[in-house]
């Protein structure tokens, strides 16, 4: 099995070699704890170091608020983008569709992106139209939503990373998005006067033997990375 490397200083040892390819990997934590910074890492070195081709999909933030916060770790994103290498796309609320999971899907398909990260997946189904009025987010129109949409990534030919912003103690938003995705991430934020007052665990990661401990994660000036305790 090929493994997709994140190529963040500690993490891909825990994961045996990095994420089985075309997978889907659910990236969750509460606000804060880096999941972006995470994502942006994995897509930047995507392109630098292993010459695969990234999509950034973002409902959180616009672009060039990623791209600042991309620069300050000397991630030159608007580079990669005249290069064609990476994308950078931000989606405002307002501009969620119906049909954006499948714009989505079709773009991974059609320009043959290897890597894709959607930051957050609670805001895309949160804000798709026909789910829009449902109050309840375990409504059963969501999980069918995400069922779809994870599916269909995964006959695609990209590793994804999808982003779930969670409150303390959950592993995703809707309740149903740890089940289908082939495995989880879990950032948590414990300030407890420590060196680090982030943590890492893999939870899940279908066909790997994966480690599982905890892991204190530090956001050093070049990115992130991954300690033993
Ligand atoms: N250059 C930096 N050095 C250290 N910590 C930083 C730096 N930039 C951002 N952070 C930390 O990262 C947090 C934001 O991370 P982010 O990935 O956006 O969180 P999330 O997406 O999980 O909400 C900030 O609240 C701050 O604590
Ligand atoms: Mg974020």
């Amino acid at each position: 099995m090929k493994k997709i490397k994140t190529g963040i200083k500690g993490f891909d040892r825990l994961v045996g070699g990095g994420f089985p390819e075309e997978r889907t990997i659910l990236l969750s934590g509460t606000p804060g704890t880096g999941k972006t910074i995470f994502a942006l890492e994995y897509i930047y070195n995507g392109a630098i170091k292993y010459n695969e081709k990234g999509l950034y999909v973002s409902f959180e933030e616009n672009s060039e608020n990623l791209k600042r916060q991309a620069a300050i770790f000397g991630w030159d994103f608007n580079k990669l983008e005249k290069e064609g290498k990476v994308k950078i796309m931000d989606i405002s609320p307002k501009e969620v569709k119906e049909h954006t999971a499948k714009d989505i899907v079709n773009m991974v398909k059609k320009h043959n992106y290897n890597r894709l990260v959607v930051d957050s997946l609670s805001a895309l189904a949160i804000n798709t139209p026909t789910l829009g009025d449902i109050t309840n987010i375990t409504d059963v129109f969501i999980r069918r939503f995400l069922y779809h949409f994870i599916n269909d990534l995964r006959k695609t030919p990209s590793t994804s990373i999808l982003i779930s912003q969670t409150k303390d103690g959950q592993l995703s938003r809707d309740g149903v998005s740890e089940f289908i995705c082939d495995g989880i991430i879990n950032i948590r934020y414990e300030g407890l006067g420590g060196l680090y007052s982030r943590n890492l665990v893999i939870r899940k990661m279908r066909e790997v033997n994966n480690d599982e401990d905890i892991h204190p994660m530090e956001i050093s000036q070049k990115g992130l990375v991954i300690h033993d305790l």
